[in-house]
């Protein structure tokens, strides 16, 4: 099987693809990105790495920074994360308060937007903002061990003016007790976190230690337990696309988590690390040529979860 030209032929195909989706608008900083951008990133368990299209530019990884702040908010208070988030897909937008209303302020799983606001809560702790950025920062270079990844301040400074939504949230669940800091400083951590520009290829090293069972390839050190990095695959099955997550396992089979920077990271246990990214989205916030390049990629090798033999 050859990986690199697997990914010439999907980003050759992609770059004609007539329906590309639309990109986000409701961030500022984000409505110019140009939706003929294509990336893809293929990081092997044995540090193969397949590059195609956009695969080095930068882009805002938005909510694919829920699974980094997942794995470290679980470093630092263990399972006792789960009475504050629950463990459920919410079949609700991304964005959406209906269900803390019945469920009393807890949030159905880390990776809607109001799970990865109490994570952020989680990881402000007893530290300032800027402590807790900082340690993210360093903690997804480290993953990729890449010192160049930054958060842009200008797309954190247009979701602080623009988060209407972010601030309702984040009010309701400090209203149930489940917000222990003011919210502007939590929010302040959740929007840097959503900040933080990477490129495909940074993106799928930093991704390593989900294939690997736990381990930083690049270092050789444990990041997580075998078991922590199955549970973060499985949370990316069935709550990594919103509304979306039936759709994309059943169309990708792959534990995967998109952002509405247009980015998603996938993963093949044992195999691969993958990270794809082009700027329009679909209805359900997913982007359309990301999860359709996904598809093609499993059709060609194999890939899937539900048949780990194969390919
Ligand atoms: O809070 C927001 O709305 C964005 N910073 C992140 C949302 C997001 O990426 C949803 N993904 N599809």
């Amino acid at each position: 099987m050859d990986l690199s030209e697997i990914v010439a032929d999907i980003a050759a195909e992609m770059a004609e693809a007539p329906d590309r989706g639309t990109p986000a608008d409701y961030i500022p900083a984000l409505a110019g990105i140009d939706p003929q951008r294509f990336g893809i990133a293929i990081v092997e368990a044995d540090g193969g790495c397949h590059l195609a299209g956009d695969a080095e530019e930068s882009f805002s990884i938005q909510s694919i920074s829920k699974v980094f702040a997942l794995t470290l908010a679980l470093g630092a208070v263990g399972d006792q994360l789960w009475r504050r988030v629950g463990r459920e897909p919410s079949g609700t937008a991304f964005n959406s308060i209906v269900q803390l209303e019945t469920e009393h302020g807890i949030p159905r799983n880390p990776f809607i937007n109001a799970g990865a606001i109490v994570v952020a809560d989680v990881l402000l702790g007893g530290y300032e903002p800027r402590e807790a950025i900082g340690e993210m920062l360093r903690f997804v270079r480290a993953l990729a061990g890449e010192d160049d990844i930054v958060i842009d301040a200008a797309v954190a400074q247009a979701e602080m003016e623009t988060g209407h939504r972010n601030q309702a949230l984040a009010h309701y669940m400090r209203a149930f007790g489940n917000l222990h800091h003011p919210v502007d400083r939590v929010l302040g951590v959740y929007f840097h976190f959503c900040a933080l520009a990477m490129s495909c290829r940074q993106l799928a090293l930093a991704g390593r230690y989900l294939m690997a069972r736990g381990i930083n390839p690049g270092t050789g050190r444990s990041v997580v337990s075998p078991q922590r990095a199955r549970r973060i695959n499985a949370l990316m099955m069935s709550c990594g696309h919103y509304d979306g997550s039936g759709e994309f396992a059943f169309r990708v089979g792959l534990p995967g988590k998109s952002g509405v920077g247009g980015g998603i990271l996938a993963i093949v246990p044992g195999r691969a690390s993958i990270a794809v990214w082009s700027p329009g989205l679909n209805a359900r916030g997913n982007s359309q040529l990301g999860t359709l390049a996904l598809e093609r990629l499993v059709q060609r090798t194999g890939w899937s979860v539900f048949d780990p033999q194969a390919g």
